[in-house]
C-alpha cells in the first residue's frame, strides 16, 4: 500500500472571484488576488492511499463522513486528472508500481468547522490535489497542480501557495493558463496578520457556485466590476510589493464592497452581510479615520464573517476596537488552535 498526506490552509481573496465564463472548466470572469492563512490555524489534511487489494472504485471521506465521488463532478474530475499524469510518469518509467490503476481511498479533515462559512472548499480541495500529487509522486508545478484543483473549486487554486497568490483568468478556452501563482511569498511581509471575525456559523444561504452563476446571468453591474478588476490587481500586486499597507488596505475594502453590491445587483438579490457585519465595517472606517490613517481593511465572502487585515504592529488596537463593541468576542476562546494530535491517529479505510 502507498500513502501520502499533505495539507493546505485556508486562503482569504483581497480581490474577489466571482463569476466563471465556462462552468465546467471552472474559468473565471476575472483574476484574483488572496492571502493564504497560516498552516497552524485554518487548515485541511488529507491522507490519499493507494492499494491493489481495495475493493473497485474509488471511496472519500470528509471529516469521517463518506462523500460520493461522481463521475465528472468535480472530486471525479480531479482525481481523473492526477491519474492521468500519473500514468504518463508510469509509462516514462516501467519500473514503477502501477498506482494509476488501483483504487484510492481518501480521508479529509477540516481543522475548524466546515459549515462555518470560511472557505473550507478551498483548503479541502487544495489539501486534496497536494495529497493525490505527492502519492503519484507527480513532477508537475504546483502552479500546473492548481489547473486541477480550479476544477474541484476556483478559490482552491490559490491554496496550492502561501503567502500573497494571484489567480490569473486566462485566455485559453481550455483552461490551461487559468492558474495560481505566487505574487509574494509569506516571508516578504510577515508583518501582515488577519484577524477573523465569525459572526455566524450556520451554513450560508446561497452557495457560492449558484450564487456567482446568478450573479453572471442578471447583473449588468458585473460589467463595470469586470473592466475595473484588471487595474486593482495591477494595484494591489504593486502594493503587496512595496509593502504599502495603505493602499493594500483600500483596494481590499473597495472590491469587498464592489463584490456584495454586484450580489445586491443580483436577480433575485442576494444579501451575504447582515446587521453585524456592516457594523464591522463602520467600527473598522471610523478606527481608520480616528488614527489619521488606514490601519485595517475589512473583507467578506460569501457570508457575514469578516477577515480583517492589519499590520502586527496595529493588530491590538483593532481587536481593542473589536472587543469594545463586540464584547463576546473577548470571551471565547481561539477555536482554530488545534493541533496535529487532535486529528484522528487513523482513518477508517473499510
Ligand atoms: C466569495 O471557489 O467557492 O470566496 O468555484 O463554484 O467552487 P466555486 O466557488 P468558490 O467561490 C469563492 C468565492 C469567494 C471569493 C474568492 O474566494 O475569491
Amino acid at each position: 500500500m502507498y500513502e501520502a498526506t499533505a495539507t493546505a490552509p485556508v486562503n482569504i481573496a483581497c480581490i474577489k472571484y466571482w463569476g466563471k465564463r465556462d462552468t465546467k472548466l471552472i474559468l473565471p470572469t476575472n483574476s484574483s488576488l488572496s492571502v493564504t492563512l497560516d498552516q497552524d490555524h485554518l487548515r485541511s489534511t488529507t491522507t490519499s492511499r493507494a492499494d491493489e487489494s481495495f475493493a473497485a472504485g474509488d471511496r472519500l471521506w470528509l471529516n469521517g463522513k463518506e462523500e460520493t465521488i461522481k463521475e465528472g463532478g468535480r472530486l471525479g474530475v480531479c482525481i481523473k486528472g492526477l491519474r492521468a499524469w500519473r500514468k504518463q510518469v508510469e509509462e516514462n518509467d516501467s519500473s514503477l508500481p502501477k498506482l494509476s490503476e488501483w483504487p484510492l481511498r481518501i480521508a479529509s479533515y477540516n481543522n475548524f468547522p466546515t459549515a462555518a462559512g470560511l472557505a473550507s472548499s478551498a483548503s479541502g480541495l487544495a489539501a486534496l490535489v497536494a495529497s493525490l500529487a505527492r502519492l503519484y509522486q507527480l513532477p508537475q508545478t504546483p502552479s500546473q497542480l492548481s489547473i486541477i484543483a480550479r476544477q474541484g473549486s476556483g478559490s482552491a487554486c490559490r491554496s496550492l501557495f502561501g503567502g500573497f497568490v494571484a489567480w490569473r483568468e486566462g485566455s485559453d478556452a481550455a483552461g490551461s493558463d487559468s492558474l495560481a501563482e505566487e505574487v509574494a511569498p509569506r516571508e516578504h511581509w510577515p508583518e501582515m496578520h488577519a484577524l477573523i471575525c465569525v459572526v455566524s456559523d450556520a451554513k450560508k444561504g446561497t452557495s457560492s457556485t449558484s450564487g456567482m452563476q446568478r450573479t453572471v446571468e442578471t447583473s449588468t453591474l458585473l460589467q463595470e466590476r469586470l473592466r475595473i478588476v484588471p487595474g486593482r490587481m495591477d494595484a494591489i500586486s504593486k502594493a503587496i510589493q512595496d509593502k504599502d499597507f495603505e493602499s493594500f488596505a483600500k483596494i481590499t475594502m473597495v472590491d469587498s464592497n464592489s463584490f456584495h453590491s454586484v450580489c445586491l445587483d443580483t436577480s433575485p438579490p442576494i444579501f451575504y452581510l447582515n446587521d453585524v457585519s456592516k457594523s464591522i465595517i463602520a467600527v473598522i472606517e471610523e478606527l481608520n479615520r480616528s488614527s489619521g490613517k488606514i490601519i485595517a481593511a475589512y473583507t467578506f465572502d460569501a457570508g457575514p464573517n469578516a477577515v480583517i487585515y492589519a499590520l502586527e504592529e496595529n493588530m491590538p488596537k483593532v481587536l481593542g476596537a473589536i472587543n469594545k463593541f463586540f464584547p463576546t468576542a473577548e470571551e471565547s476562546e481561539d477555536p482554530f488552535r488545534t493541533t496535529a494530535e487532535d486529528l484522528p491517529a487513523s482513518f477508517d479505510y473499510k
